[in-house]
């Protein structure tokens, strides 16, 4: 079917990387913004008297990022009260003038792009280009939805009216709408969330991930300085069990669009039903257990550099990125060769150089997590490659060095590992069944990765494997919205596909006009 949104919107341009004046441009405007930076909440007729948080570089934790004082209690019942007021001029304002603002702010963002590229890698130890990738893809979702919010919200649907009657079907804002983002895509996922939420109508309260409050307070202003008002857009930084707690169990919510654990989802999925209130949407992108299945057709060195891709890049905290290589046994000895080869390429260093593939971790907790899943695997398990890591970095910065381990199935791996560790299991040819129903049995259904050149085997595992996306002889990472509608099903995920043409329709409600003619 022909893409009928195609031509309606462009996607963001990024950075030419082969020129050596945007390169330098970049590298300029990022040393132009070394903070610090400060934040508080934004919410008309308060002061900010929370606790002051201080933030520090996760490439080096000597270096002062900025602060931001979180909300508390007294602050977050004001922003839920101010959101009830504000919701019903917002959800009458016609969505082209909406989706007019979320476009203003692309232009914006586009626009002093340096800045938000500089706090990506400083307080969110994102490489360089992934700070890029960014910036394009945050533009990218205000652009859509903005779209997406004139096409399916400009004009009611008009229907039949057999007896004379005229039936109108209107979709509008559901009522306010709780962002709960995470720190891996403080940006992107962030304004895609909050945008998606503004478009359709609704008042929206965000809540950015602890770890990257600074990006999310700058993501606000660039929203209010493009037209959102003040008490629509709300901003609330805190920790997940005060601020986010006291907003899921409040009964003034009418849906909570959050990414991050499986298990958070839960725990906010409880308290929304817990409230004997309206009946909140939810609308939850969670973890995976990622695998990729590599068969004897495939190019090793295809394999390879796909692999490396999906398991390293963004240091592995990706909910997109590989865990697990499935690859046949007959090249098996061949790939873990060259995968060992490779992974002895990588650099992993400072985010803000070009030259570094794999920037640090995004804090202690997440690093101790790693060190003891690696410290588990390094007695049950068999290494295959290791990537050299300077002890003068993780003296002061949470780097952990990328790693791979042959491992004898999946039940080996208890939960997702959050980083830059890849495990490879061998099959062989007449198991293709059994990998494809362990995949399945993890719960987990995200991203799959498939390499082969035999089209009944793609067939087969595109066809049976329960998973929101799926990558044939490519890498599995990077959904480009309005291309790749991205997110997963069961322990994955609600639905519907962030980027994709149906999202934007569970932020909404549908009412029904019938006149008497
Ligand atoms: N959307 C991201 C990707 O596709 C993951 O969160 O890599």
């Amino acid at each position: 079917p022909v893409n009928i949104y195609a031509e309606l919107r462009k996607n963001s341009m990024g950075v030419n990387f082969s020129n050596d004046n945007e390169l330098k441009a970049m590298a300029d405007a990022v040393n132009a913004h070394a903070g610090p930076w400060a934040a508080a909440p934004l919410v008309p007729g308060t002061t900010a008297n929370g606790a002051t948080i201080q933030v520090t570089n996760p490439a080096d934790r000597r270096q002062n990022v900025g602060s931001y004082v979180s909300a508390d209690s007294a602050t977050v019942d004001k922003a839920l009260a101010n959101a009830v007021a504000a919701q019903h001029s917002w959800d009458r304002l016609p969505a082209a003038s909406r989706a007019a603002i979320l476009e203003h702010a692309a232009e914006q963002l586009e626009a002093n792009r340096g800045e938000f590229i500089a706090l990506c890698v400083r307080e969110a130890g994102k490489s360089l280009p992934d700070a890029i990738a960014e910036i394009r893809e945050a533009a990218d979702f205000l652009r859509y939805y903005a779209t997406m919010a004139r096409r399916l919200f400009g004009q009611p649907e008009q229907l039949p009216g057999p007896t004379g009657e005229s039936n109108q079907l209107f979709l509008n804002g559901r009522g306010v709408f709780v962002c709960i983002s995470p720190w891996n895509f403080p940006l992107a996922i962030f304004l895609g969330q909050v945008s998606a939420a503004l478009a359709a109508g609704n008042a929206v309260i965000a809540k950015p991930a602890e770890q990257t409050s600074l990006i999310g307070y700058a993501a606000v202003k660039l929203l209010h300085d493009a037209g959102v008002p003040a008490d629509v857009l709300q901003y609330l930084p805190g920790d997940g069990a005060t601020v986010g707690a006291a907003l899921t169990r409040d009964p003034r919510v009418a849906g909570v669009a959050f990414t991050g654990s499986t298990e958070t989802a839960w725990a906010i999925n409880r308290a929304l039903a817990a409230r004997n209130a309206s009946i909140a949407a939810l609308i939850a992108e969670t973890g995976g257990q990622n695998a990729m299945i590599a068969d004897s057709s495939a190019l090793p060195e295809q394999i390879v550099k796909d692999v490396i891709a999906s398991a390293f890049q963004s240091a592995g905290q990706r909910c997109s990125a590989a865990r697990v290589l499935f690859v046949q046994e007959d090249i098996a000895d061949k790939v873990c060769a060259m995968l060992a080869g490779a992974m002895g390429e990588l650099k992993v260093g400072d985010p803000g150089q070009l030259s570094t593939d794999v920037g640090p971790v995004i804090d202690e907790d997440a690093k101790k997590i790693l060190v003891e899943h690696a410290a588990r695997m390094d007695k049950e398990a068999k290494k295959i490659g290791e990537v050299k890591l300077d002890p003068a970095l993780t003296a002061n910065g949470t780097f952990f060095a990328p790693r791979a381990y042959e491992i004898p199935s999946l039940a080996t791996l208890t939960r997702e590992v959050f980083g830059p560790v890849l495990h490879v299991i061998r099959w062989k040819g007449s198991e293709l069944k059994q990998v494809v129903d362990q995949i399945n049995a993890t719960g987990y259904g995200l991203t799959l990765g498939i390499h082969s050149r035999i089209n009944d085997t793609v067939d087969y595992i595109a066809s049976h494997a329960r998973v929101g996306n799926c990558y044939v002889n490519r890498n599995q990472i990077g959904a480009v919205v309005g291309v790749q509608p991205f997110g997963g099903e069961n322990l994955s995920g609600t639905g519907p596909k962030a980027g994709g043409p149906h999202y934007l329709l569970r932020f909404a409600g549908e009412r029904t006009l019938t006149i008497n003619t």
